[in-house]
């Protein structure tokens, strides 16, 4: 039998996700709204790509959560989205309120599910989904570090003229200014950047990554970005329903790894049917680790204007 996933907010990101997963044919999507009509004419649309396409799961659109029982993962896009000249830390107000009714109504309905973040400011996000589900740490992760480290790769790839498929890049930290870009850590095939790129070169690239959903928020004017954010959703999706234990760059509330206690930021984790399976620790400098820190402390000030 397929798994089942919902999908909360029938936006680009959430309606792209919804898309993304159906096609590759492992779970059953339900794509939720609170607009009438929305979720449900976009999942129509979606499933009459399943003959052309070839994929054999059921895609729903809804404006109820009784259509995400049972849900294994639950897919959290729903939230206001940055326009041009905001930052992601704006939306933190009406996205607290907004994000607070989801969970609270997603855990009702499917209260073993894995909640997948996706809504911003995401790290702060991700914090108060740990808090207003009540689940453990492990079941709550965030969309930041496979996104961020998908376009450090694709401007790596466009300097050096290589093929994607040849680098690894691991990006951590806050999903926004305070992101923490090591290039020590990103490699193609195998050879660190710092041997391949001239300091400047890096720095470049650094800051465009720092940048990029920015760059195309004001490209758009009326949105952000969603072709790569449903991909990097997709992945992590896939690797927990699949149980695949992928390594990945995602954001995940800490308890004492890299010295960081009650905060969430990005870092490694290995992500299966269980959630979070286990917090990966790097070897880092004290300089290295000393950012990730100061991004951490970055989300308490996020966390603190809450109030959860
Ligand atoms: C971005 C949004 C999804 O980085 O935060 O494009």
């Amino acid at each position: 039998m397929p798994s089942k996933i919902s999908v909360i907010g029938a936006g680009n990101v959430g309606a792209t996700s919804a898309q993304r997963i159906a096609e590759r044919g492992y779970a059953d999507v339900v794509l939720v709204d609170i607009i009438e009509g929305l979720p449900q004419g976009k999942a129509l649309d979606i499933l009459q790509s399943a003959p052309v396409i070839n994929f054999k799961t059921a895609i729903t659109g809804s404006n109820d959560y009784k259509d995400t029982a049972g849900s294994e993962v639950v897919i959290v896009t729903a939230g206001l989205f940055r326009k041009p000249g905001m930052t992601r830390d704006q939306l933190l107000a009406a996205n607290t309120e907004i994000v607070t009714g989801v969970i609270n109504n997603a855990v009702k309905y499917s209260p073993e599910c894995i909640i997948l973040m996706v809504s911003n400011p995401l790290d702060a996000m991700t914090y108060l989904a740990v808090k207003a589900s009540k689940f453990p740490r492990k079941r709550v992760v965030g969309l930041s570090g496979v996104l961020d480290s998908a376009r450090l790769s694709t401007f790596i790839a466009a300097e050096l003229n290589v093929p994607v498929a040849d680098i690894s890049a691991w990006v951590l930290g806050a999903h926004g200014l305070n992101m923490v870009v090591i290039p020590q850590l990103s490699a193609v095939r195998g050879k660190p950047l710092t041997g391949l790129l001239p300091e400047e070169t890096i720095a470049r690239l650094v800051e465009r990554t720092i940048h990029g959903g920015r760059e195309i928020v004001d490209l758009l004017k009326t949105g952000s970005a969603f072709y790569a954010p449903s991909a990097g959703i997709a992945r992590m999706a896939e690797s927990i329903v699949l149980d695949k234990k992928e390594i990945l760059p995602c954001a995940a509330l800490l308890d004492g790894e890299y010295g960081i206690k009650d905060s969430v930021i990005g870092v490694p984790v290995k992500l299966g049917k269980g959630g979070i399976e286990q917090i990966v620790e790097f070897e880092l400098s004290a300089e290295e680790k000393q950012r990730l820190y100061d991004s951490a402390e970055g989300i308490k000030t996020l966390i603190k204007q809450m109030g959860v």
